[in-house]
Order: C-alpha cells, then structure tokens, then sequence
C-alpha cells in the first residue's frame, strides 16, 4: 500500500504534495519522492528528490533544494517489488526523463512486460513492477497523454491508481485507477489527485472519486473523467465535512475498524502479488529446490497473532505439503535447546520483522544451521534481515496495535507457502494447483460477505458483552481461529477469554462452563462438523449460551445454539481465513461498547522489541 498525489495549478506546489504526503503516511513510509516541474520563463525542467525512510527525511532533503514547481507529483512508498531504496522509490521515470509517474498497486504482469520492454531497448533502473508502466507510456505516447495511458493500461494486469504527469504536456495531469483508490479534489484554479481525501482536505472539500476503470484528465480549470469505453463520464462532485483527524482513519471511529474492513484488499494484493496465471511464485524467498525437496521438519517460531498464523500453516503444509511441523512459541523456543534435524526449514512469522522474541528464536536456529524463512508485512525488517529468505504480505501498515489484516494476509502466505512446497515435492499437480489457487482467489470476495454482516455480529455483541468469562471452542482446522478469537477479545476488551480444542473440554475446562460463561464454536461443514455438534451439545446441557459460526444455509444448527453468525462455504483447509473475520469484528463491537481504547489497548504495544 503506498500514497499517492498530484497538483495541477499556479502556486508553487512542492509543500502542498509533501503535506499532502504526510497525511498519506498512514500508508506506508519506506520511501518518499517528490517530483515537480518548473514553467517559469518557458524552462520546462523537472526536480525531482528522493529519499529511503520516512517523510522527515524527503522533508529535510527538500529543505537543501531549491525546487519550484506548480505541476507535480508525489509518493509514499510501502515496497512490495524491491527493497527500500533510492532507486526503488517513486516518482519512476521513463528513458528520456520527460514522463513521470507515482504508482500504488502491484502489477501482476510486471515480469513478461519488463523483459518485452528491455528487448525493445528500453533502460530499467528500478526493482519495482511499477517502472514498466512509465515505460509503456512512454512507447505510446504520440502526443496524447490520456491516449498513451490508457494503451499502457490495457497492456498490465494488476491493481494500480497512478498519476501521470510529463514534459510534454506541461499544464497536465492524468491518473487512473483499477483496484486502489484515487479522488480529485477541486480547487479554483488548481486541481488535485490523491489517493484519499485527507490528503488534500486542507485545501478543497469538494471531490470526485474515480472508479473502477477510469481516466482522468486534470488541468488547472478543467477535469475531464473517461470511462473504459473513453466515453465523457458525468459526475457531480460531493462535498465532504470531515475534519482532518476523522479523515485520516476515513470515516471509520479507529484504525482498527478500517483495517478490519480492508482485509479483502489486503488478502487480494497478497495473492496477487504472489500468484501469476495459476503459478505461485515466491522467488524472494530464496528457498532452495533441494532443501524444500529433503526438508525433515518445519519449524514455526513467532508470537502472538502471527503465532496463530503458524497454527494454520501447520495445518495446511502438513495436509498438502505433507513435511511435519512443530509451532513453538518465539519466547520459549531458544531455552529449550531445540533439537532440529538437518535439513530444517524455521519459518518465523512476524508482521512487523521487529519482535526481538522472534528475532531471538531465529538466531538460535541459524545456530543450529536450520534454513530460516521469514514471513513479514516490512521489507527489510531486523528478523527479515536475518534470514535466508523472506515472503512479505502486502496488508500496508498496520496502525491499530491488534493485528487484524496483517493476520489475514499471513494466513494468505500461509496458504500458498503450503501449495508451493506440496508442488515442488511432487505432493500435487499443476491442475491441483490450478483448482486450489482458484479457491484462493476466491476468498476476498468472501471475506467482503463477512464484513457487510457486520451490523449483525455489532448486534451480538450488544448481546454478549456483559459476560465476564467467555470460551472459543473449534476443531482442526477450526482451532487456529478461535485461538485468535479468543486473543482478539482478551486483548482489546479486557474480558477473559479462553480457546480450546472443542474435544479436550470434557478434561477441565468445561468445569467453567455455564450461563455465565458463553462459549463461542466453530461449526462450519467440515469434516469434524458431527464432532463439534456433540461438543456443542455438552456445554448447552450445562447451561452455556452458544454462538456459532456455521456456514450460510445451515438452518438446524440454530435449533442448537442461541445464536449464530453465518459464513460463505469454503473449503475446511481454508477456512481459517474466513472465520477468523467476525471474531475480529465480534471482539471490536464488544470492546466498543464496554468503551475500550480499541485502537491503543492497555499494557500492550504494536511491536515488542523488548524480551
Ligand atoms: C505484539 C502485538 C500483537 C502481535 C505480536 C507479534 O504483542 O500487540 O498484535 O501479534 O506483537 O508481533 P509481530 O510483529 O511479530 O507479528
């Protein structure tokens, strides 16, 4: 996920993209770039500054340059193709240094494209999928920019929102979107691109949002908006009364409620950016054929959420990867002097690189000369800089300190990971393949379903938030999900909260259960559903109020259990993705009624870089 933004008017420009970047930074702050042009006296010449890290760092390079400008451009960067670098930043140019381009998206094609380009003699600079695209601008540009974009458009396969500017066209600018947002904002007598509106909130209320699919052409006085057949698109600008701090989170009370919602998109960049025409590709992780084709065990190392990610893998790696796996608790794993045959694959998952328990752990595995692949949301992270090879989620940054669509986004890695190693071990065909990855690509359209329930499940919590105790029961698969429910309630609500695998109730805990203690089931059809019902029926035979998550169409478990949240069919080695979502949102809507800082829980931190 990255920011983006354009200016198109008189003043001078260059303070305007760097605050509108600031309010971009949510977004992502690897890299940053800004890029204007300068008309004075009929001069046409482009500045450009680029710098890895955050904004302060393009802010203080800004401040050593004079740099003037009343069209321009500018990005945020969160890296998905290539490493945080100069290079790798935005804006991308093309060989003759007169198109320039911001780009937020991941273009899936971006390899065939680049190869088709250099063959046609054209120079890359950069790592990124991103540089093709100014380059096949520049391939059709014949003096139209909207023309020449939309041909390099229908060239990629991808998300993207972009904003254009070039040389050429010096009072223009043209940005596109399919998949990523992108607004205007209208000035008088200055216009504005931007990824979202409070980036330029501060200087219009009056926006148009671009859809799926369109164009749009941008002058000082004039904004024209194509639609994919180029027919003129009409469109009434809406006025916005959002004040600035509302905006940032747009819309939403917290930041975790908007990133509980952007799950769908996380998941899907995730996967595309990791799938290409039914080939999983995970080329940056490094791993070599013949250590995955002679793997004795994997070994799972990470806290938290992410633990609960590496509960999934080992489900599905041992279902169709068929290498056993051991999930150990980060903190724990280096005093116990792990015994790891050789050869070992420790994967760590951690969304933010940074939890030194995790770190720890993978250090007491090189030790060991275990091969050490790491799973992360942040390139170039402490624990990916350790390890021999990273696969990243591209779920953006996380800003609420309960994960929750960094947590989807590794159950999407988790997924693939466990595809990719059962295909190089010979475990299933390209055509197993094939059907799977067309069950995955499946599911953000799913997890979208989950998320319009919502008003239902903020209706059970006004339910159920008076209890004082609650416990999450699930089977196989089912289990890694109500561990993370269970989590997700204790952390931000403060009630106490306990999962368990529905079978071991019976040996202690259902010593707990009655109508004071609800117990929330995983019952969607899978092949353990028989199993959960008799567990159901246990702690309803001593009283416990029952929710349970069953799938869309099962009418008799609700003659069962007081009361249900519905979820679309999926396969069971997959559901974990799908049925941890409204135990996330359950969690919120409890948190918030009891008045929770659900954004900033008590005693908790994003990131643990302390044992
Ligand atoms: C902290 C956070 C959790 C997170 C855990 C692991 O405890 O509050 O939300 O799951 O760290 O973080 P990591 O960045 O390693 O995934």
């Amino acid at each position: 996920m990255c920011g983006i933004i354009g200016y198109v008017g008189e003043k001078d420009c260059v303070s305007i993209l760097l605050n509108g970047l600031k309010r971009l930074e949510y977004r992502g702050y690897d890299s940053s770039g800004i890029a204007v042009l300068n008309k004075e006296d009929n001069r046409n010449e482009i500045s450009m500054v680029k710098r890895v890290g955050n904004l302060k760092k393009l802010e203080k390079a800004l401040s050593k340059k004079e740099m003037k400008g009343s069209l321009g451009i500018g990005h945020t960067r969160w890296a998905t193709h290539g490493k945080p670098h100069r290079l790798n930043a935005h804006p991308h140019l093309d060989c003759k240094n007169e198109i320039l381009l911001v780009h937020n998206g991941i273009i899936e094609n971006w390899g065939p494209l680049k190869n088709e380009l250099i063959s046609r003699g054209h120079k890359f600079i950069s790592e990124t999928d991103t540089e093709v695209l100014v380059h096949l601008v520049e391939d059709y540009y014949n003096g139209d920019l909207v023309k020449a974009v939309r041909k390099a458009l229908s060239k990629v396969e991808g998300s993207y929102a972009i904003v254009v500017m070039s040389k050429k066209s010096p009072n223009q600018l043209v940005g596109a979107r399919q998949d990523s947002p992108l607004v205007v904002g209208l000035g008088n007598g200055e216009n504005y691109l931007a990824s979202d509106i409070p980036a330029v909130l501060e200087h219009t209320n009056k926006f148009l949002i671009i859809e799926q699919g369109e164009i749009a052409n941008i002058t000082k006085d004039k904004v024209e908006i194509y639609d994919r057949n180029e027919k003129l698109v009409n469109k009434s600008p809406f006025e916005t009364n959002w004040d600035i701090s509302s905006a940032e989170k747009e819309g939403y009370e917290d930041f975790m409620l908007k990133e509980i919602m952007e799950q769908s998109i996380a998941v899907r960049e995730t996967y595309r950016s990791h799938v290409y025409k039914y080939k999983i590709s995970l080329d940056e992780s490094n791993l070599p054929i013949d250590i995955i084709k002679n793997i004795k065990k994997i070994f799972i190392v990470a806290c938290g959420t992410s633990l609960h990610a590496g509960y999934v893998v080992k489900g599905v790696v041992e279902r169709f990867a068929r290498i056993p796996v051991d999930v150990e608790i980060a903190s724990e794993f280096r005093y116990k002097d792990p015994i790891i045959p050789n050869p070992s694959l420790v994967i760590a998952i951690s969304q933010s690189g940074e939890t030194i328990d995790t770190i720890a752990a993978i250090r007491e595995a090189k030790r060991k000369n275990a091969w050490i692949l790491t799973i992360s949301n942040v390139m170039e992270s402490s624990a990916v800089r350790e390890s021999d090879g990273a696969v990243y989620t591209f779920a953006g940054p996380e800003i609420g300190v309960a994960a929750s669509k960094t947590h989807t986004a590794q159950i999407m890695i988790c997924y693939l990971l466990s595809l990719y190693l059962a295909k190089v071990r010979g475990e299933i065909t390209s055509a197993e393949t094939a059907y799977y990855l067309n069950i995955l690509k499946e599911v953000p359209s799913k997890i979208k379903s989950v998320l319009d329930n919502h008003s239902k499940i903020k209706e059970l919590a006004n339910i159920y938030y008076k209890f004082p105790d609650f416990i999450f029961i699930g089977r196989k698969y089912g289990f890694p999900a109500v561990m993370e429910g269970a989590l997700k309630l204790k952390e931000i609500s403060y009630i106490h909260a306990e999962a368990y695998p529905a079978g071991e109730m019976k040996h202690g805990p259902i010593a707990l259960v009655g109508e004071n203690c609800p117990v929330v089931a995983i019952a969607d059809d899978s092949s353990v559903y028989n199993k959960i019902l008799g567990n159901i029926s246990e702690v309803k035979a001593r009283n416990a109020p029952v929710v349970a998550l069953t799938t869309i169409g099962n009418e008799k478990i609700k003659n069962l259990v007081d009361h249900v949240i519905e979820v679309p069919k999926i396969p069971e080695e997959f559901s974990a993705i799908i049925n941890v979502v409204p135990l996330q949102l359950f969690a919120y809507e409890i948190a918030k009624k009891l008045g929770c800082n659900v954004d900033q829980p008590r005693n908790l931190a994003k990131t643990v870089t302390v044992e």
